[in-house]
């Protein structure tokens, strides 16, 4: 620790060091304000004994000039002087930010006893700043690593998506090939064969066209964010509209009813949005439980989002599944019983996930299902 001693009477300075020798401390002198000034451009001290009357620059113009700067702004002054009209300068001083004021000849006792305090706490401000420096450091490193790994994962997700087209699109072609030639197979020798060479073919053929569709929703589904529009003030009123009447057959069949409240205008992909309904609207159709599915669409506003929902009276949903559900080709359900790929939910999520939405289903079994998205409204008019 330094402590720097300011007095333009060289007897005086001998005096102080004499006096604050025994603290073990390194002591530097100055033979004036200008000299400790030049001194403490670059140094710090934990404190600084300072002459009021010293000529030229005396020792309040010092410190104002001390505390003026940044690097020195909270170092502690006292003021040391001999001069008798103590209290009017003891007040000086305290305008001026000093810590304290002694008279001289300072008691050897008390002079040691309060440069030691400020040692003290010199060495406790020094000791928090290190360990801040150290957080901030830490902290630093921490968002570095955070920004290395989003990129690293994005960058794989990249790739994943990748991975996934190219395999499905190179799938497509061969895939092709299988069921035509199975498909001319049955063509040409249905009479010729035996009964169950024919169901033989009838499986492979299934198998082949159920691979195909599977093929086309992984392709879609690793679609969404590279064909994706651009969003656009979007009505949803006019999406649900285009929804219904695409899904008309299997509403009349089925003896729907879906109802709505007013839907807003969002910044979405439009067409992306009437995925999302029409997936939703389709499984709370196909998953109808005696009734005639009832349904109910509705919007409405969350702090700074809409949260839309689709409600059925369906077979409904063990909570436990609640999120398996979103995941790619996942299904509760055998085809034979409703028939799927599993791809649809996942599709939603992927889109809503793209609009800066999330998406989630509350249900109990034989209760109905809602499933509940939600839009920003940010950017929305
Ligand atoms: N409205 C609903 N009511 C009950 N179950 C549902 C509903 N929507 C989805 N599910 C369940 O979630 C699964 C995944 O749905 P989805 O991804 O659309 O695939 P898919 O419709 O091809 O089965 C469904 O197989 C079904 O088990
Ligand atoms: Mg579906």
């Amino acid at each position: 620790m330094k402590i720097l001693l300011v007095d333009d009477n060289p007897a005086n300075l001998l005096a102080l060091e004499s006096i604050l020798a025994d603290l073990g401390q390194e002591l530097v002198k100055a033979y004036s304000g200008r000299q400790a000034l030049r001194y403490l451009l670059n140094q710090d001290v934990a404190v600084i004994l300072l002459d009021v009357n010293m000529p030229g620059m005396n020792g309040f113009e010092t410190a104002e000039l001390i505390r003026r700067r940044k690097r020195s702004e909270h170092t502690p002054i006292i003021f040391v002087s001999a001069i008798d009209q103590t209290q009017n300068h003891a007040l000086q001083g305290y305008s001026l930010g000093a810590v304290d004021y002694l008279p001289t000849p300072a008691t050897p006792e008390v002079l040691r006893s309060k440069v030691a305090v400020f040692i003290e706490l010199f060495k406790k401000t020094q000791e928090v700043r290190r360990q801040e420096q150290a957080l901030r450091a830490l902290n630093a490193q921490l968002e570095q690593r955070v920004a290395e790994r989003t990129a690293e994962l994005q960058r794989s997700n990249e790739e994943l998506q990748q991975f996934a087209y190219v395999v499905s699109h190179d799938l497509q072609e061969p895939l092709r090939v299988v069921a035509s030639y199975v498909q001319q197979l049955a063509e040409r020798y249905q009479d010729k064969l035996e009964a169950e060479a024919n169901e033989l073919i009838s499986y492979a053929l299934d198998g082949a066209k159920r691979m195909q569709q599977l093929i086309v929703d992984l392709l879609a589904y690793s679609r969404i964010d590279t064909t994706g529009q651009e969003f656009a003030p979007t009505d949803c009123e006019g999406v649900l509209q285009r929804v219904l009447s695409d899904l008309r057959v299997a509403i009349e069949e089925s003896g729907a009813e879906v109802t709505h409240d007013p839907l807003p205008q969002v910044m979405a992909d439009n067409v992306q949005l009437g995925q999302v309904l029409q997936n939703l609207l389709g499984n709370a159709i196909k998953f109808r439980s005696q009734e005639p599915p009832r349904i109910h669409v509705s919007a409405r506003q969350e702090g700074q989002q809409w949260v839309f929902s689709v409600r059925d009276n369906g077979i409904g949903i063990n909570p436990r599944y609640a999120e398996r559900i979103f995941g790619i080709f996942e299904r509760l359900h055998p085809r034979t019983e409703y028939p799927g790929t599993g791809i649809g939910l996942a599709i939603c999520k992927k889109i809503v996930e793209r609009h800066g939405g999330q998406i989630w289903v509350e249900s109990e079994p034989g209760k109905g299902a809602a499933f509940f998205f939600t839009l920003p409204i940010k950017g929305s008019t």
